[in-house]
């Protein structure tokens, strides 16, 4: 193994505030970042920096923790552009959409799917994601849900079974049906699969306690809940992720107080995916009132062909800055360490010595610069367990 020092950055942000300044980002000004094989072993001022076997000067500009992705569904084939110019015409988004996807998904072969996925990864390394959550949900038989997670887990270990997207179209009438195959025959052919078991809590898909049953059964194989809630309208799904400790309540845009009071004091992470309020026209979900409440937020892409296709986070960076009442720093630290939280992680997120190596190199003497330069691809350089991928 061969250690490496990068110096000569203007910002570092570690998520430690025992390293850096005493904010939650810990930063260090003129700083280095020393990685040895795939961890962090080091960091402090740029003149401290330990000897090491190879240097590599990041030129006065941000070094940042690699973006934990936390909510994506990458296992899909085809698009939805049609209902996205609807969209924009005037038409409402719902979730009956997901069938077209669905419909050709199954109709992909693995080598399809495969693809896609790859190419979905390379476009978010290029951004800076370095882990990544994804989904099933775009299958919906036995055997469409258990190919997507085989697919996904080739790629990560942060893999969630999603049978409980929408009622499948052959149990439209039957959606009693559906929820015992979800909990039965699916669950055993998925949970080998996955790490996390998830549900759309909604209108239109499953309700409190279809989703309550559906995650009950996952954890008893040995799941862990994370829930798509509150998204579209009020409802139960928020207070049902803290009731069962659900590491993250996704979405949050339709919120009670009581809801808000749920989150701040249970466990469950509020991730908020402002890609899809954008690609919606909804209304944004209210990052500063979860804040203001002592709610640990996450930030995402949610990144699918229906509601948010972009795999950029930091394009979510400016949006939660412009438009959910986020602050820069906010904003990066959910997009790191909120999202670690979210999965649960706390080998992920932060440079700390320990730490796996994973690092966002920005073209910019800031973070800040994420939220103030939106559109522009300001990410040049990513290491991923301490190797070198952009
Ligand atoms: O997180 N809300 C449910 N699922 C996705 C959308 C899926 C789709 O429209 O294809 C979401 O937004
Ligand atoms: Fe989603």
């Amino acid at each position: 193994m061969s250690s490496t020092a990068i110096t000569n950055i203007a910002t570092l942000v570690t998520n430690d505030p025992s390293l850096g300044d005493t904010s939650p980002l810990g930063q260090v000004r003129d700083a280095a970042v020393v990685i040895d094989g795939d961890r962090i072993v080091w960091t402090g001022e740029s003149s401290k920096a330990p000897a090491t076997d190879n240097r590599v000067d990041a030129g006065g500009r941000a070094v940042l923790p690699g973006f934990v992705d936390s909510h994506s569904h990458l296992v899909f084939a085809g698009d939805r552009t049609e209902e996205f110019n609807a969209r924009m015409s005037g038409r409402r988004y719902s979730a009956g959409g997901i069938r077209t996807t669905v419909a050709a998904t199954r109709a992909a072969t693995d080598g399809e799917l495969e693809a896609n996925l790859t190419r979905f990864l390379a476009e978010a390394l290029r951004q800076g994601t370095t882990t990544f959550e994804t989904k099933s949900g775009y299958g919906l038989t036995v055997q469409d849900e258990a190919r997507a997670l085989r697919v996904a887990a080739a790629h990560t270990d942060e893999v969630t079974y999603l049978g409980a997207h929408i009622v499948a179209p052959e149990y439209a009438e039957d959606p009693a049906g559906y929820v015992a195959l979800v909990t039965g025959e699916m669950l055993d052919a998925c949970a080998p699969h996955a790490r996390w078991i998830d549900v759309f809590c909604e209108k239109g898909a499953f309700d409190g306690d279809q989703a309550r049953a559906i995650l009950t059964a996952g954890k008893a194989k040995g799941l862990h809940p994370r829930v798509h809630a509150n998204q579209l309208s009020y409802g139960p799904g928020v207070q049902l992720a803290v009731e069962l400790d659900a590491a993250s309540a996704d979405h949050c845009t339709h919120l009670t107080d009581a809801d808000v009071d749920a989150l701040a004091q249970g466990s469950t992470v509020a991730t908020l995916l402002p890609g899809a309020e954008f690609s919606t026209r909804a209304e944004w979900p209210d990052a500063r009132r979860l804040l203001d409440a002592g709610v640990t937020v996450a930030l995402s892409t949610d990144c699918n062909p229906g509601s948010s296709f972009t795999s950029s986070v930091p394009f979510c960076v400016a949006l939660a800055v412009r438009d959910m009442g986020m602050t820069p720093d906010e904003a990066v630290w959910s997009a790191t360490a909120g999202g670690a939280a979210a999965l649960r992680r706390t080998d992920i997120g932060r440079l700390t010595p320990g730490a796996r190596a994973d690092l966002t190199l920005l073209d910019a003497p800031s973070h800040v610069h994420l939220a103030y330069r939106p559109g522009v691809p300001l990410v040049s350089g990513v290491w991923r367990s301490g190797v070198r991928v952009v």
